[in-house]
C-alpha cells in the first residue's frame, strides 16, 4: 500500500529516489522520506503529505550522494505525521517498507526490552528486529533470513546498514518488488513506474527472496541459496506513466479506454470471430459453476459478469468480495472455476482468495492487468487485461477492460453450452468496432457531461438504481462518484428501494436510473418516478431504443443516452459516459482526483 524505492549508482540519489516516489506517489500520499548516504553517512529527511513537500526540503542539500533509499506512504499503523513516515532507523539499521507486519505487538513486546520505540507503526517494530539479528551475525543476510522465521504478515523491505553503507539489501513476501539494474545503476522499487525512465528491464522477486546489492545483483532465496532470475520486459513506455497534456491521470486513462479496445481486439480477436476466442481465453466446457472474486471495482465487473453468464450462457455464477471469500468455508468443487479480478494482481484479499481457492483444489482463472504481478502468476490460467499502466486511484481504463474481456467471456461460454450459434457470436463480435466508435463519440462530446455536472456537483447525496446488469452498473457507478467527489452516494437494486431506503430521498435529490435491458426497463422506469413523486431529479440513463418508448414522458431532468450495440457490449459505454460524469464532478468542486483523500491505488495489506 506504500511506494518504496532504493537506489544506488552513477546519478543524485535524491533526484533519482524523489522522480521515483512521485512515480509511486498513487500507492499512498500522506506523508514521505528518504535516507540517503554522502561520504558513507546517511541522513534521514522526512515530511508529512505529498512528496513535492520532501522534495522541496531537500533542495537545499546540494551534495551529491549516489546510494538511498526512500518511501511514499498511505498510513496503516499510527498517523500520517513525519514521527511515523518512513525510512526508519533503529540502531545501525535503517529500513523502508510497504505491508503489515500482523505480529509486530508480540514482536515489540520483546524487543522493548533493547530498544526504545518512537513512532507508533509495526515497521518500526520489523526494523528492530533486523537490527537485533544484524547485531548478532556479521552476514546480513542470516539476519535477514533469520527476521523472516520471525515475522507475520506481508513486506517488501529495502534496507542499509550503517556498517555497511554502499550495500542495499531488500526481501520480499506478499509486497511486490522489482529489481532492475542499468549499467552500473541498481533500482529496487515497488513497480516499474517508479524506475521507467531509465529502464523497462526488471527482475521479480518471489516470496522469500532476499537480495543484496554491492557491485552486483545477488539473488538469494529464503534458504539463502543463491538463485537466478529471468529478466522481465515491460512492453508499454514511459508514455504510460505520464499525463501527456492532461490535467490528471483519470481523464487521460478514460481516454485511454479506446487504445484498451485496440490493444484486446488485436491480441484476443483479430478476426472477430469465435476462434480467436476459442485460442486465446481456452476451453470451459468442464465447469458447471463460476464464482468469481474481486474488490472494488473488480468485484463490480465480477457482478457484471454475473448477470451477463446467467442470462446468455445460463451458468451458474456467484460474486463474492475478496474479503469475504477468504473468510467463509469453503465447500471444494472440480467442476468450479474460481475467477479472480485484479487490476494490480496484488490486492491482498483477492491473493489470499487465489491461494485459498488452489489449496482446495479448484482451477483459477485471473484476469488482471498488471504482467506477471503475483495473483497473475500464481493463478493456474491468467488472461491479460491489455489495458496500460493505471496511476489514477480511481480505475476507470482498466475496469472498462475487465469488463469486455468478461463480456467476451460470457459470449464463448454462451457458445460453448450452445446458446449461441457460430453466426450470432459472430455477428456480436463483429460488432466490437461500433464499440470503438461509440466511445469516441462520448469521449468527443465531454461537454455533455461537463454540463450536467456543473448542475449537480453541490449535491450531497445521490442514487444509482437498476436492475439485473444495470444494478452492477449502478454500483460502479456510484463508486467513481463517491470516491472521487465526496458525494455520498448509494447504489440501490430498484425494486428494493421502497423497501426502506426510499424514506432517504428528498426534495431535489438525483436518483440516476440506468436502464438498458428492455424487459425489465419499465419496471424500473416506475422505481424512478415513484422517487419522482417524492421530489427527486432524474437523471435517465439509457439507450437509444428505449430512449424513444420513454422520451415523451419527459419525467428526467437529465439524460444520458448511448446507441444500441449489442446485449453484450452495451454496458461498455454506459460506464465511460459515467465515469466522465463523476470526473467533471470532482473536477468542479475542486478535489483531488488522482489521489482522492484515505486511498491508494493498490491495497496490499487486509
Ligand atoms: C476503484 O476505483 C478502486 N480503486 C478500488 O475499488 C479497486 O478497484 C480495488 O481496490 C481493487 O483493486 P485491484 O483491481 O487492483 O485488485
Amino acid at each position: 500500500m506504500c511506494g518504496i524505492i532504493g537506489y544506488k549508482g552513477m546519478s543524485d540519489a535524491k533526484k533519482v529516489i524523489i522522480s521515483g516516489l512521485k512515480a509511486l506517489e498513487y500507492r499512498g500520499y500522506d506523508s514521505s522520506g528518504i535516507a540517503y548516504s554522502t561520504n558513507g553517512k546517511y541522513k534521514i529527511v522526512k515530511m508529512q503529505g505529498k512528496v513535492s513537500n520532501l522534495e522541496n526540503k531537500l533542495s537545499t542539500d546540494t551534495e551529491i550522494s549516489n546510494i538511498g533509499i526512500g518511501h511514499t506512504r498511505w498510513a496503516t499503523h499510527g498517523k500520517p505525521n513525519e514521527v511515523n513516515a518512513h525510512p526508519h532507523k533503529i540502531g545501525k539499521t535503517t529500513l523502508v517498507h510497504n505491508g503489515i507486519i500482523e505480529n509486530y505487538v508480540e514482536l515489540k513486546n520483546k524487543l522493548k526490552e533493547i530498544y526504545t520505540f518512537k513512532s507508533e507503526t509495526d515497521t518500526e517494530v520489523a526494523c528492530a528486529l533486523i537490527d537485533y539479528y544484524a547485531n548478532k551475525s556479521s552476514n546480513k543476510l542470516e539476519a535477514l533470513k533469520k527476521a523472516q522465521t520471525m515475522i507475520n504478515g506481508s513486506y517488501a523491505f529495502v534496507i542499509i546498514f550503517d556498517d555497511e553503507p554502499e550495500t542495499i539489501y531488500a526481501m520480499r513476501k506478499n509486497s511486490p518488488l522489482i529489481i532492475a539494474q542499468k549499467d552500473n545503476n541498481f533500482y529496487v522499487a515497488s513497480d516499474i513506474a517508479a524506475i521507467l525512465s531509465y529502464t523497462n528491464k526488471y527482475y521479480l522477486l518471489d516470496q522469500g527472496d532476499i537480495i543484496k546489492i554491492d557491485d552486483k545483483i545477488s539473488f538469494y532465496n529464503s534458504e539463502l541459496t543463491p538463485i537466478n532470475k529471468k529478466l522481465e520486459e515491460y512492453s508499454g513506455t514511459l508514455n504510460d506513466v505520464m499525463k501527456n497534456g492532461y490535467d490528471h491521470f483519470m481523464i487521460k486513462e478514460i481516454h485511454d479506454e479506446l487504445i484498451v479496445y485496440k490493444n484486446i481486439i488485436r491480441s484476443y480477436i483479430p478476426n472477430f470471430d469465435i476462434t480467436d476466442l476459442e485460442k486465446n481465453f481456452g476451453t470451459f466446457t468442464k465447469y458447471e459453476k463460476i464464482t468469481i472474486v474481486g474488490c472494488g471495482s473488480a468485484y463490480h465487473t465480477g457482478l457484471a459478469a454475473k448477470y451477463l453468464f446467467e442470462n446468455y450462457a445460463h451458468i451458474e455464477t456467484n460474486v463474492e468480495m475478496a474479503s469475504e471469500y477468504r473468510y467463509r468455508t469453503i465447500i471444494p468443487n472440480k467442476k468450479e472455476l474460481i475467477v479472480l479480478i485484479s487490476q494490480s494482481g496484488e490486492t491482498a484479499d483477492t491473493l489470499e482468495a487465489l491461494r485459498i481457492a488452489k489449496a482446495n483444489g479448484m482451477d483459477t482463472l485471473s484476469i488482471v492487468n498488471v504482467l506477471s504481478s503475483s495473483i497473475a502468476r500464481e493463478s493456474d490460467k491468467v488472461i491479460y487485461c491489455l489495458a496500460g499502466c493505471e496511476i489514477a486511484v480511481a480505475t476507470t481504463k482498466a475496469y472498462l477492460a475487465q469488463l469486455l474481456i468478461l463480456s467476451l467471456l460470457s459470449i464463448l461460454l454462451s457458445y460453448e453450452r450452445g446458446k449461441l450459434t457460430k453466426e450470432e457470436v459472430n455477428n456480436y463480435l463483429k460488432d466490437l468496432p461500433k464499440l470503438q466508435k461509440e466511445t469516441k463519440e462520448i469521449l468527443d462530446n465531454k461537454k455533455y457531461y461537463q454540463d450536467i455536472a456543473k448542475d449537480i456537483y453541490k449535491d450531497h447525496e445521490m442514487f444509482f438504481i437498476g436492475r439485473n446488469l444495470d444494478y452492477a452498473l449502478c454500483m460502479e457507478a456510484s463508486l467513481k462518484m463517491k470516491e472521487i467527489s465526496y458525494i455520498h452516494s448509494e447504489a440501490y437494486a430498484a425494486g428494493e428501494l421502497k423497501h426502506g431506503t426510499i424514506s432517504l430521498i428528498e426534495k431535489n435529490m438525483l436518483v440516476a436510473g440506468i436502464v438498458t435491458i428492455d424487459s425489465i426497463a419499465p419496471k424500473t422506469i416506475s422505481n424512478l418516478k415513484e422517487t419522482l413523486a417524492r421530489g427527486s431529479n432524474i437523471l435517465l440513463v439509457t439507450t437509444k431504443k428505449l430512449f424513444k418508448d420513454y422520451e415523451k414522458d419527459n419525467f428526467y431532468k437529465y439524460t444520458i443516452v448511448v446507441n444500441n450495440i449489442n446485449p453484450f457490449f452495451e454496458c461498455l459505454p454506459i460506464i465511460t459516459t459515467l465515469q466522465l460524469l463523476s470526473y467533471y464532478v470532482a473536477l468542479y468542486k475542486g478535489e483531488n482526483i488522482d489521489q482522492p483523500r484515505n486511498l491508494a491505488k493498490s491495497v496490499t495489506v487486509e
